[in-house]
């Protein structure tokens, strides 16, 4: 190891604190497995497989930071790769808010990824990270969606019917994912300055773009769907069968 230090320049932070209510009972989210390998560290090393990424900063479940640490000292990353794990809060909004106060200086661009996006490509990664480094102080990936959605006045019990009140146009319409890149500062200020009740946000571009900073998108990619409900279990697993394949294991 040399004795010079450079700092990382472009560090990810992981929320992982979910408990994954959608998915039904059992361990966090992030901690249940796909193929025998938990979820999260399917997710660090998506992230880790970018080479402009040197730190990675989970944020794990807050009474686990314990066991993600020893989960990730468990499975090798690439040597390029630090990692950190701190407590999550109550919100993702918070749960962010705390990996990126965990930043050691010099870090210029930051990626949220969420830690129940385990199988997005290294491309998109270094698409989203190469858009930052273009200019951009907010860059989201996003697919077009698929069905046609429609704008409601939530009803007052779930299941009851509810008046619509918009159908925006389909094809003006993006799904977006992570990860999301910023330029740190940017980032930081949105989260010191945006408060948002309740559940928080649940999008870290839309609390830049209530600053009122540009964000940009560019192309998703179907393998970085979330992770939200029993189904989406089985389509990871699937994906994985067919990277396995593909790769002739
Ligand atoms: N997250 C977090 N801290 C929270 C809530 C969510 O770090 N207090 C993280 C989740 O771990 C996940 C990401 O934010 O990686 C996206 O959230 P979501 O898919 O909603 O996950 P959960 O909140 O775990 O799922 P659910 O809403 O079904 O409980
Ligand atoms: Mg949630």
């Amino acid at each position: 190891m040399s004795d010079e230090v450079r700092p990382p320049r472009t560090a990810v932070v992981i929320p992982a604190a979910g408990r994954g209510v959608r998915l039904g009972p059992g361990a966090p989210k992030a901690l249940r497995t796909l193929n025998g390998t938990p979820m999260l560290i399917h997710a660090v090393r998506a992230m880790a497989a970018s080479r402009a990424v040197s730190l990675v900063v989970v944020v794990a479940p807050h009474d686990g930071a314990a066991e993600v640490k020893n989960l990730l000292d468990a499975h090798a990353l690439p040597e390029r790769t630090d990692y950190l794990v701190v407590p999550g809060g109550d919100t993702r909004q918070e749960s962010v808010r705390l990996g990126l106060e965990a930043l050691p200086e010099g870090i210029t661009t930051v990626l949220v990824h969420d830690a129940a996006r385990p199988l997005v490509p290294v491309d998109t990664v270094d698409a989203v990270i190469e858009a930052v480094r273009d200019g951009a102080v907010a860059v989201v990936p996003a697919l077009p969606v698929a069905d046609t959605v429609k704008e409601v006045e939530p009803a007052e019990k779930p299941g009851g019917p509810e008046q619509v009140v918009a159908t925006p146009v389909r094809a003006r319409l993006r799904a977006v994912q992570t990860p999301q890149g910023f330029d740190h500062d940017t980032l930081v200020n949105a989260h010191a300055t945006i408060a948002l009740t309740g559940e928080g946000a649940t999008d870290d571009a839309g609390m830049v773009e209530r600053l009122g900073a540009p964000v940009v998108v560019v192309p998703g990619h179907e393998e970085a769907f979330k992770v939200t409900r029993p189904l989406d279990l089985v389509l990871a697993e699937a994906v994985l069968a067919r990277r396995r394949a593909n790769d002739g294991f």
